[in-house]
């Protein structure tokens, strides 16, 4: 007999994602297949093995792997691990306890690579339910490894497979958005926090890169239209990284790019390397009116 199938059902009708091609409901056929979301027009989407959902059609990519590349998140996933950014995750996982208090409250994480912010949100608010969208299959195929109940999905958060007014909390961390998409999905009154690198984020490392000093370009979502800002909490640090955890820094930046090879090597070779880590949280309320 084959084993029962344990990936958490959707908990209600609102929450189901939305057919990539025609736009109506998906929804999971529990007893006839337990694995396959389709729609009344017959589209159909296999989970994949490892409990994702795959929804990006091959017309929407710009390229065949399109996100972060299989070695980009792993080294994030070490670095991030290890716990660098750890003031950074203390400081999510409060804003969410604030925002998300009540019962049966969602949240998303828009470009939510291998998970990490995920998982101390599911570590910190065993009730919260998630959902976590990359548009990097090798990201999301990750964070489905670590199994703590969170709907995963390969897709783009500039066209997020969700109706509208579903979410009570959105977060992207480092990550592409789109207001208007993200005003859209949340509900009314539902919260964003956006986190960006301040000016000084890790200047120790583009000391060796660069020639000359390249302040951060800030946060990419400024005000619109459809949020209001409520407040900024600002987060810097002096951090020693150490050993092999340096090249993986430099691996999960776009960095890497812009370095020649005898800096990589360099770099390599490098025992610690001290920087300062600058970060920006932006907590916005969904409507420009409150
Ligand atoms: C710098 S990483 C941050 C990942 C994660 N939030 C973290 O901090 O660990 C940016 C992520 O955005 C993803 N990404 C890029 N374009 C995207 C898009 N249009 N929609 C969703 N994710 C996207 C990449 O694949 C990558 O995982
Ligand atoms: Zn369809």
């Amino acid at each position: 007999m084959s084993k029962a199938f344990t990936y958490p059902a959707l908990r209600s009708t609102r929450e189901n994602f939305k057919c990539p091609s025609c736009s109506q409901a998906l929804t999971l056929n529990a007893e006839s297949q337990p694995k396959t979301y389709s729609c009344t027009n017959r589209h159909s989407f296999d989970m994949a093995r490892e409990g994702y959902l795959n929804l990006l059609l091959a017309q929407h990519k710009r390229s065949r792997n399109p996100g972060d590349s299989d070695d980009m998140i792993r080294s994030r996933q070490r670095f991030l691990t290890a716990g660098y950014y750890s003031p950074l995750s203390e400081a999510i996982v409060n804003q969410v306890a604030n925002s998300a208090s009540g019962s049966d409250q969602t949240l998303i994480d828009l470009g939510c690579g291998e998970g990490h912010y995920m998982q101390q949100l599911r570590n910190a608010l065993p009730d919260l339910k998630l959902l976590g969208i990359d548009i990097s299959k090798f990201a999301v195929r990750l964070a489905a490894k670590r199994k703590m109940d969170a709907r995963l999905v390969v897709d783009s958060a500039f066209n997020i497979p969700l109706f509208e007014n579903r979410i009570d909390t959105a977060i992207s961390v480092f990550s592409p958005i789109r207001s208007e998409e993200t005003a859209r999905i949340l509900k009314p009154g539902g919260t964003l926090i956006l986190v960006g690198p301040g000016e000084e984020h890790l200047s120790g490392l583009t000391a060796l890169i660069y020639d000359k000093t390249v302040p951060h370009a800030g946060n990419p979502l400024e005000a619109t239209a459809q949020f209001a800002l409520q407040e900024t909490i600002e987060i810097k640090r002096d951090i020693s990284v150490e050993g092999s955890d340096i090249l993986d820094l430099l691996t999960m930046t776009p960095y890497y790019w812009h370095s020649r090879p005898e800096q990589q090597q360099m770099l390599e070779k490098l025992e610690k390397l001290e920087t300062r880590i600058h970060f920006y949280l932006k907590i916005y309320k969904n409507g420009s009116s409150e």
